[in-house]
């Protein structure tokens, strides 16, 4: 069920499909006899210098993957030169994780009640936290059949199926019950003080009500970097931008919210026309470093990792993590040099072309 949890998408899955297909239609156009003996994919974002166009994304749950995983990818991410986006739904709190990792930390926020986002957005600040993202395509919860199939739901529930699965995985369920019951922490106030009344909040009142003029508000309050996730279209992109935020990531929440919305790849073209001095952060459905590089050429100055960066998490912590990001470093490195490039920053529209059909 953890495994579900992070693979999983809305509906009937379609939108991830799509997410990978809409890679696949995009090739790469070579250029040859360049020197590329040496490269560089070393970038700007935010006014800040990272290794390589990449951000670990926010994902909610992380100790269901591994002990205290939220630490796990922010120790990672810092090691290799890239930032790290805590989600509000996170295992370990905002300061725990403050205290335990540097580098460039980020905060994602959900409004799930007004005065709870007012206290997690101070509370980011305080803990030095650069950037925040408030994500918006999370209205309502995404329909997604196989957490409802496996009663996947915080706490987590003792059913029969439930019970097979956790005797079928020793050695996740032996991290289980060593570690405890996964927190969500960043709610450990007095009135919603156990796992349950957190996870009713989280639920329930998520505020769907949050509009343009509670951005503009949101934006006077918050000093730091501010991002808006969850845009897939020219027009909400250049409206964030009037509203004075520093970025937008353009995503449709890896696929799990609505099946049916553009794939972030193709969506990216007309909104980099329409914003374009605006840093754009891509995720949804990028695998390989390849995928990165289509996504700088179509005018994305980072990625996003999300599920990716799980599979390694899952694996073996902090390490797999690692081992994650160097890989795809390592892609992007070997990519850049077979089409010709000594330099990510060099890369625009004319890399790529519609893959003919
Ligand atoms: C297990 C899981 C949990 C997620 N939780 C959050 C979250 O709490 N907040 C958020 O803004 N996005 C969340 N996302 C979406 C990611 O931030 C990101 O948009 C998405 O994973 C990108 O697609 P990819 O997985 O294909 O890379 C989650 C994604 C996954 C896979």
């Amino acid at each position: 069920m953890v495994f579900d949890y992070l693979e999983g998408g809305a509906d009937d899955e379609s939108g991830l499909r799509h997410n990978r297909a809409a890679f696949d239609r995009w090739e790469l156009r070579p250029r040859r006899l360049i020197d590329v003996s040496k490269r560089v994919q070393s970038t700007e974002l935010l006014g800040r210098q990272i290794s390589s166009p990449l951000v670990i994304a926010p994902t909610g749950l992380n100790s269901a993957f591994w002990p205290n995983g939220d630490l796990s990818l922010a120790r990672a991410a810092s090691k290799a030169g890239i930032p790290f986006a805590l989600s509000t739904a996170s295992n370990m709190s905002i300061e725990e994780v403050s205290r335990g990792a540097d580098g460039d930390l980020w905060f994602q926020l959900y409004v799930v009640h007004r005065n709870l986002a007012k206290s997690l957005v101070s509370r980011a600040r305080a803990a030095s936290y650069s950037t925040l993202i408030l994500t918006t395509d999370v209205a309502v919860n995404g329909f997604r059949q196989r957490d409802l199939r496996n009663g996947f739901a915080m706490p987590f529930k003792v059913t029969p199926r439930g019970a097979l699965d956790g005797i079928s995985h020793p050695r996740w369920l032996w991290s289980y019950l060593t570690n405890g019951m996964p927190q969500l922490k960043n709610f450990a106030t007095d009135d919603a003080s156990d796992t349950a009344s957190q996870a009713a909040v989280l639920r329930r009142e998520m505020d769907a009500s949050f509009g343009w003029d509670d951005l503009r508000r949101l934006r006077d309050d918050w000093p730091g970097k501010l991002l808006v996730k969850g845009i897939v279209t020219a027009e909400d992109a250049e409206r964030c931008v009037e509203i004075g935020a520093d970025g937008v990531i353009v995503s449709n929440h890896g696929g799990r919210q609505l099946a049916d919305l553009p794939a972030p790849i193709d969506a990216l073209p007309s909104i980099s026309d329409a914003t374009p001095t605006t840093d754009l952060i891509l995720d949804s459905g990028i695998r390989r470093g390849a995928d990165v590089v289509k996504a700088v050429a179509l005018g994305a100055t980072a990625v996003m990792l999300g599920r990716a960066t799980l599979y390694g998490l899952s694996a073996k912590g902090e390490a797999g993590v690692s081992d994650v990001v160097a890989m795809i470093k390592e892609e992007i490195d070997r990519s850049l040099a077979l089409i010709g490039y000594s330099s990510i920053m060099e890369v625009d529209r004319s890399c790529v072309a519609r893959r003919p059909v």
